[in-house]
Formats: C-alpha cells, structure tokens, sequence
C-alpha cells in the first residue's frame, strides 16, 4: 500500500520534472572542452549552410522573391554576422548579398548570389540579375525599431536608391520578421554544443562561487569578475557581457553595475555573466551566500529566508515557463504571467528575452526592467518555436533575518524541445545557493575521520 503510493508520488513527480525541464543539476558540472577552433569553424559552416538552405522556404513563407543585403567592411548589415563563413570576419569591401527563391529562372544558381566590389561594376551585373529573377517584393533591411532587420546603413540606401532606380525600388518592401525568423531559429544539432556551454558556465560558477576562490575579507567583487574573465581564457571562450558581482542589499540593484565590495561572512553575492563560442552566446545570474563563522560553529546553509526568496523566483520561473507558447507574443505570457503572480501574492518583474546568435537575440520580448508591464513592437512579435530564451526576472521577498525586502536576480537559458513540446532549461536552473565557506573544508575532515575510524 505504501509503496503503490510511493510510486505514485513519485511518478507524479517524474512527469513534473520532465514537463518542467531539468531542474536542479545533481552532479557537480565539469568543464567541458570545446572542439578545437579549425573543428569548430567546420562545424559552424555546416550549421551556416543548413540555415541559408532555409531561406527560400522563409521568402515563400513572407511572400518574398528577393533578400538585398549591401554593405561596407565596418558598416555591416547586422545579419551578416549570421551568415558569414566561420573564417570571415569584416565584409569586404562593398559586398552585395542577393538571396532568392531559387524558382524556375534561378534555379542552380548560388544562393545568395555574391559580389564583393569597388569599382561600381556591381551595378549594372545586379541590375541584369534583377531583370532575370524580375521579383514582385524585395526585401531590405530597413525596419525603425528591429536591429536584425534594420541594418541597412543610410548611405548604403541612398546608393541603392541611385543605381536601382524607381523601377526597383518601388518593389522593395520592409518585413522584419523575415530577418528575426532567420537569426532566431536554431538547429537541432547546435543544442548539444550549447549544452556543454551552459555546463562550463556552471562548473565556472561552481569553483568561483567557492573557499578555492573567494577569501572573505580579503577577496573583492570585482576581483572575482576578473576571476571569471580570466576562467573564460582558460576555457577558450570569449564573452559578450563583461561579468558583474555584487553583494545584494536592499538598496542595491546588482547586475547592472556590479558593485565594489570587499566580501564578507554573511553576504549574499549575484553575478550576471555570459560566455561566447561557436557563435553562440549564454547569460546567466546566480546568487551565491557566503557562510559565517568556522570550525564547530560555522554555518553549514544559507538562512531561510533567503532560501525562501529564492524559491519564489523558482516559482516566478514555473510560471513563466507555462505561459509562454510559441505563437503567443511576449506582451500576452507577460500579462498572463503577472496576473498568475497577482493571484499567488508574488511581487517581483519579468524581463527575459531571447538569445542565441546574440546575447540579446531575435525575437519577443517579455518586459523590460523599465517596461515592467508592456514593451511596444519587440513585445509584440510572436514567441518563435526552434529558439532559445533567458528567462530573466527576480522576485521581492522580505527576509526575517534581515529585517528587510531583497531582490532575488535569477537568469537560466531554456531552449525549446521538440520532443516534449516544452522550453527546457539547458542546463537546469539554480535552486540552492552555491555556498561559500569553510563547511568544506569541514565536510572533508569529517570524511577523513571517518575513513580512519
Ligand atoms: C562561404 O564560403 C563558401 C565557400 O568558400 C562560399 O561559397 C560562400 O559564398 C561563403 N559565404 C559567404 C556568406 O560569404
Ligand atoms: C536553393 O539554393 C541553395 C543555395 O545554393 C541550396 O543550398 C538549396 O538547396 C536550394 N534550394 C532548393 C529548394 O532548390
Ligand atoms: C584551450 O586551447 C588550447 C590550445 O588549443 C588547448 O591546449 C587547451 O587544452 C584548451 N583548453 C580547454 C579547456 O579546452
Ligand atoms: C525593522 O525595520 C523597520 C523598518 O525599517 C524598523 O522600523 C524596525 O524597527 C526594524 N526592526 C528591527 C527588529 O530591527
């Protein structure tokens, strides 16, 4: 009877798990080394190859022919950097960028067809392009509000408005979400190299947010930024968020500037960093406590009230998971999801966005700290399947053993799953606080002890 109930539960608790993404990691994360940099460049040419396959299929799907791309060695179209060669840095020269639809007259010809120029001889080859292909609407990227779809640079237009003439350029058309779709979606076989991405950022959060690290009293926030920054070299990675610890207070809003503390016994620590690789890029805020006192009398755990605010941010993370399906924009989960934490007395904001390409990626928006309720165009494109998103927010809760109401800053990357039809953390999300202090040098001489006894 018992057991027939005990597997109940724990079932039960198994289809949670699996509904909700992993949560909490058990094991210690291990570094995990990356291919090196000429394996790497293979691999992301692949991926870069599959993706522009797709951009046919994207033309058809917004009622498309053609994609021009124009631009300068340091003015580039912010979509170049999705669709450039791993060995590509800066574009050449003038290069001018034609994707198509790959449809009868252009049928076998490379796509995106490609002139790299600076005699002006671009022009007239374009303009005999154009008559063949004879598309009806013409992209370009020159959309007010959406950077992935807006990176046509003023003098790059006003030349195209000169050598295509009215002719063409009454057939050219503003549809950023072609450009979002594009840079958003992710491929199935890029996960796993984000996987082990995610797992070095936990094992770096692991051994920073340790005694092996941090010195209380001695060491600073800042020197332990430079701690990770350095930790990223070793890693051969990169970063595109230069890494920020504080120590939360009341009055702190930590993450944006960091903060310039000596740590102390006592502290809550937050950290918001990101890593960089394979095009890919991660961000992510943790809270660390650091244990008072030493020998018998230390610490072994964070107080409860602050493991309390954390889970509140747990639960803000469950809640904002569940509102947001693909099709959905950012503004209706973040209305959903505000009104769920109304209902369940929880205060606090929301403002996750997506990532992937970039550490600010394309595609909705759900708030921003600013916009806490309602965040105007980004807020209003639809949630995209095949990307993936950093749920960002951080719940109010007061702290009886502080006499005072903090912050609790949380941010996980979650990646959609075709398989469960679910966002799944990528790694897991935190739901203890990484410990610093000398209970592990306790835990080891207990150990020893008992070995020899
Ligand atoms: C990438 O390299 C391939 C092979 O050299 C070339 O065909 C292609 O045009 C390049 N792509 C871009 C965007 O430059
Ligand atoms: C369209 O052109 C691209 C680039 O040459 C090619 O990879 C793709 O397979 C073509 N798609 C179709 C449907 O022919
Ligand atoms: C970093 O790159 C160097 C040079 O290729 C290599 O020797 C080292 O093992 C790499 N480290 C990691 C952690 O991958
Ligand atoms: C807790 O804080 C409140 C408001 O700042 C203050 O009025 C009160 O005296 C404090 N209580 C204790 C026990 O320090």
């Amino acid at each position: 009877m018992l057991s027939t109930i005990w597997l109940g539960v724990t079932s039960i608790i198994f289809i949670l798990n699996f509904v909700q993404g992993q949560l909490h990691p058990q094991n210690p994360a291990k570094y995990q080394p990356l291919p090196l940099l000429r394996e790497r460049a293979a691999i992301q040419n692949q991926w870069t190859a599959d993706r522009i396959s797709r951009i046919p299929s994207l033309l058809k799907k917004y009622n498309a022919q053609a994609w021009l791309l124009c631009q300068r060695e340091h003015a580039e179209d912010t979509l170049w950097w999705s669709i450039k060669n791993a060995t590509d840095y800066d574009a050449h020269r003038r290069t001018v960028l034609l994707f198509h639809d790959n449809k009868s007259s252009m049928a076998g010809a490379a796509n995106p067809l490609k002139w790299i120029d600076n005699t002006g001889d671009v022009w007239p080859e374009l303009l005999d392009t154009l008559e063949h292909l004879n598309p009806e609407r013409i992209i370009l990227n020159t959309d007010e509000d959406i950077s992935f779809a807006g990176g046509l640079h003023a003098g790059e237009l006003a030349v195209l408005q000169r050598e295509l003439g009215d002719r063409w350029m009454k057939k050219t058309a503003n549809e950023p979400m072609l450009a979002v779709e594009f840079v958003a979606t992710k491929l199935p076989e890029q996960l796993e190299y984000y996987q082990k991405m995610q797992e070095t950022v936990w094992a770096m959060l692991e051994e920073g947010f340790s005694s092996k690290t941090v010195e209380p009293s001695i060491t600073s926030t800042e020197d332990l930024g430079w701690w990770f920054r350095e930790q990223m070299q070793v890693q051969n990675v990169t970063t595109w968020n230069h890494p920020r610890v504080s120590v939360v207070t009341p009055k702190s809003f930590p993450g944006w500037e960091g903060s310039e503390n000596i740590i102390q016994e006592g502290d809550m620590l937050h950290i918001d960093f990101g890593i960089t690789a394979m095009q890919l890029n991660t961000d992510t805020q943790h809270l660390a406590y650091v244990l008072k006192g030493s020998g018998a009398e230390a610490e072994i755990d964070a107080p409860d009230g602050l493991k309390e605010g954390l889970r509140k941010s747990n639960r803000m993370q469950d809640i904002v998971l569940e509102n947001m399906r693909p099709g959905l924009t950012g503004n209706t989960v973040l209305r959903r999801s505000l009104h769920q934490m109304e209902l369940e007395e929880i205060d606090g904001q929301i403002y996750c966005h997506p990532i992937g390409d970039w550490g600010h990626d394309a595609g909705s928006v759900m708030g921003f700290i600013n916009l806490p309720q309602y965040v105007p165009v980004l807020g209003d494109l639809p949630i995209l399947p095949e990307t993936y998103y950093s749920i960002e927010l951080f719940a109010y809760h007061f702290v009886p053993e502080r006499n005072a109401t903090i912050r609790f800053l949380q941010e996980e990357n979650v990646a959609w799953s075709h398989k469960s039809q679910h966002w799944e953390f990528v790694r897991g999300r935190q739901e203890k606080f990484h410990l610093i202090g000398s209970h592990e040098k306790r835990a080891i001489t207990f150990s020893d002890q008992t070995t020899q006894l």
